[in-house]
């Protein structure tokens, strides 16, 4: 049973600047709850209660998040404003959160690799939380789970993008297995399409055996000086042992305003307007 979800919270953001200037990215609002939120309930339904969080300076605001606000809780006690706190009560009171810091933004592998001293020798989850994920089936992380149960590897979401996008993403080439399961044999760090696998793309959702962390340290900086996950995987599908999967649902990639702006929309009609 994999127990613990990382969250590697650390990046700069740049993307969404001036926003993201004193705010955490993984706090932006999809409609009324932020996306870090999002994530941890992606994980609870998962399975996992760890929560590890790898967040950088100026990341504080996602600790207090998770945390309980007394002033404020005595503040709405006994008003309906209650009910607007209930989800993240509960999220509080069924998990645990676990912070480390990482003092260099060496890239996600980095990330990853400084998460190891919370996640320990396990197999575990990770959730790149401004990738917000949608699904009318089980949510993504649990799908990815149901799949380790029958693979023991790693596991990748991946999904289809445009060819001309494919330099914005980890890609992946590899033999189909199953519908929408291949084990993977290639992958190549934002390559430009003539170079690129594939069109299948790596997206933020993980499940990662733990061996993954000593790969991490032998391996070297790659594309931009930074630590690449994709480059340690390489080393583990080398050895047939990493799946790529096409996840049923939808991503949006609320790193960037357009993903945002969309995400904001599906879950204002689909899911607030309803009351879920
Ligand atoms: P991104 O590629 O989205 O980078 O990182 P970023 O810095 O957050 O955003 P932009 O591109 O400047 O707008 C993917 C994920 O990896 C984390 C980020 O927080 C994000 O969840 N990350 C990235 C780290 O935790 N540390 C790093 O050194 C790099």
């Amino acid at each position: 049973m994999i127990k613990k979800c990382l969250f590697p919270a650390a990046g700069y953001g740049t993307r969404f600047l001036p926003a993201t200037k004193a705010m955490p990215k993984e706090m932006l609002t999809v409609v009324n709850k932020p996306l870090i939120q999002y994530g941890v309930e992606e994980a609870m339904a998962a399975g996992m209660t760890g929560m590890a969080i790898v967040t950088g300076r100026g990341k504080r605001a996602i600790e207090d998040h998770f945390d309980i606000s007394y002033e404020l809780e005595q503040q709405i006690a006994g008003t309906s404003k209650e009910e607007q706190m209930k989800d993240i009560r509960h999220i509080i009171d069924s998990c645990t959160f676990s912070y480390t810091r990482q003092v260099e933004m060496k890239g996600l592998g980095h990330a990853i690799l400084t998460g190891e001293t919370l996640v320990g020798n396990e197999p575990f989850g990770v959730i790149l939380a401004d990738d917000y994920c949608v699904s009318e089936e089980d949510p993504v992380l649990l799908q990815m789970v149901k799949l380790y149960e029958k693979y023991q590897c790693s596991i990748v979401a991946i999904e289809e993008v445009p060819a001309d996008q494919t330099y914005k993403y980890g890609v992946i080439g590899g033999n189909e297995e199953k519908p929408g399961v291949f084990r993977i044999q290639q992958m190549v760090e934002k390559p430009d399409p003539e170079d690129a696998p594939s069109n299948l793309a790596i997206i933020g959702r993980y499940i990662l055996t733990p061996d993954i962390f000593d790969v991490l340290r032998e391996t070297s900086p790659g594309r931009n000086g930074e630590l690449q996950i994709t480059d340690a995987l390489m080393s583990q599908a080398e050895h047939g042992r990493v799946i790529g999967y096409q996840f049923k649902g939808q991503r949006f990639d609320c790193g960037s305003v357009e993903g945002f702006v969309e995400a904001t929309n599906y879950c204002f009609e689909n899911y607030y307007k309803n009351g879920k």
